[in-house]
């Protein structure tokens, strides 16, 4: 089989000023996940062999993103900012190992598809030596021009450099770029800053390949793939196209979207069949829908796995760590975190449950609440099978309640109830007969002589 090694090189030395963030721009998130963690499953997604990210000098978090998403990723750090091609050259020590290709993309866009990189990898494989990755923007302001001659690129003009008949030109550079291994470092040596920036354009690759009698192409792709963010209304933008993609997805797979346009996704979201999803839902990262799921409207998960024949909301608000099993109930302004909930329990109104398990059966009453913070630490909770913990009880962690026992209604559980036991702690119900009356009366008589009654 033929050496198909390839070496991606991800540029993420970006200074991301215009985000307006303390934040590394790439390291911002849509649908779940970094703007370099989209890059890098795309990459991986095509089937590059070595990954190499280039990260400005202290960009420690964005190596740890990388290594995180990527843990075989190479860091390199390109000291100074001198152009596309001066931080393509950082990672020269993973060039000059000889992989058989090597593509160039920029960490900033999230939205490329590995069927696009693996088109790029398929040019190579057809003898060009550069390809270029066109499209055609609405607005090519900005945008390096590809000058085209008989089907072959001939150079990629930058628009501060480019004559007005360049400019005409609708065909743009996207930054994605491949490199036949066996030339690449010997194209990209030979440039140097002669242009009115200044600094080491990669573009300049194109023409300086010409020279050396190689081929250089260039490969057509819709804009989405190469939509770069610079700004937090381009970082908007790009979630929006995103969701539609995965909107689309989950319909395609079968999930019911009632009002598709109103339902936030990550990447990772999964679903079983026959799942229902009502307007307005938010999915954050790590969650799984098990068959035959409903999820209300407005509600918010994170983190969550959800069983088979649940039914979350509305206002249901799953953190991560909750654990749904088959056929629960979790019902309006109800709060889970890192807690079991086994199968057919109830939590169906105003409550919070959080470091626990509730056992198989259990009902969780209305306001009640596992107190699992005590300011300091966090501890646990466990209720068994078939336990009923009446409306508002506060169950004050760490406690276990058995299985089958009751917490009547409005207790304050800081002893652990036995399985089967009843667990009364509130005080006594005092009636005084007639009192009501005697007291309204008293009242009247204060207000009328101006007293402050009693
Ligand atoms: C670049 C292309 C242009 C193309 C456009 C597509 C060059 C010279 N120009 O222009 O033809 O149409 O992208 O979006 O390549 N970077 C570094 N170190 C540097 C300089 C840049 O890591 O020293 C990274 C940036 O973080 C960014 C990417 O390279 O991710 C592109 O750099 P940028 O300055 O944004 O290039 P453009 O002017 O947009
Ligand atoms: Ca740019």
């Amino acid at each position: 089989m033929a050496d198909r090694s390839c070496l991606a090189i991800v540029l993420a030395a970006g200074e991301g000023t215009r985000m307006h963030s303390q934040r590394p721009k790439v390291l911002h998130p849509i649908a779940g996940r970094s703007l370099l963690a989209h890059v890098l499953d795309a990459v991986h997604a095509a089937g590059v062999t070595e990954t190499a990210v280039v990260i400005g000098p202290g960009a420690e978090p964005v190596a740890e993103e990388a290594k995180r998403v990527l843990p075989q990723a190479e860091i390199f750090v390109q000291a100074e900012r001198r152009g596309t091609a001066h931080a393509v050259l950082a990672a020269r020590d993973a060039i000059a190992r000889g992989p058989r290709e090597v593509l160039v993309i920029f960490g900033d866009t999230p939205l490329m598809r590995p069927q696009t990189l693996t088109r790029m990898r398929a040019a190579l494989g057809d003898g060009a030596a550069v390809v270029v990755l066109g499209f055609r923007p609405r607005d090519p302001t900005g945008y390096g021009r590809l000058v085209l001659e008989g089907g072959e690129l001939v150079a990629i003009r930058e628009e501060l450099d480019a004559s007005a008949a360049e400019r005409a030109i609708g065909l743009c550079n996207g930054g994605v770029m491949a490199f036949a291994g066996n030339s690449a470092l010997a194209i990209l040596t030979q440039i140097g800053g002669n242009n009115r920036k200044g600094e080491f354009y990669l573009t300049d690759a194109v023409a300086i390949a010409r020279t050396m009698k190689l081929k250089a192409v260039a490969i057509e792709t819709e804009e989405d793939d190469v939509r770069g963010i610079n700004t937090k209304a381009q970082l908007a933008e790009a979630e929006a196209a995103l969701q539609q993609r995965l909107r689309k997805a989950a319909l395609d797979a079968g999930v019911t979207l009632v009002a598709p346009e109103t339902v936030f996704l990550s990447v990772d979201t999964e679903f079983g069949r026959d799942v229902t999803v009502e307007p307005y839902v938010v999915f954050g990262p790590g969650v799984t829908v098990e068959d035959n799921v409903v999820i209300r409207s407005f509600s918010h998960l994170d983190g969550a796995h959800v069983g088979k024949g649940t039914l979350v909301g509305p206002y249901g608000r799953l953190r991560p760590g909750a654990r749904l099993g088959e056929n629960v109930h979790i019902g309006n302004f109800v709060e889970i975190k890192e807690a079991v909930i086994e199968a057919g329990a109830k939590v169906n109104h105003l409550a919070y449950i959080g470091d626990a398990r509730l056992g198989a059966g259990s009902n969780f009453g209305a306001g009640a609440i596992v107190c699992n913070y005590d300011g300091v630490a966090k501890h646990r909770t466990d209720i068994g099978k078939g336990a009923f913990i009446g409306s508002n009880a506060a169950l004050v962690s760490p406690v276990t309640i058995g299985d089958g026992a009751y917490v009547a209604t409005g207790s304050v559980v800081t002893h652990d109830v036995p399985a089967d036991a009843l667990a009364i702690a509130r005080s006594r119900q005092v009636v005084k007969e007639n009192r009501a009356a005697r007291l309204r009366a008293m009242k009247a008589t204060s207000k009328k002589t101006g007293g402050t009654g009693e």
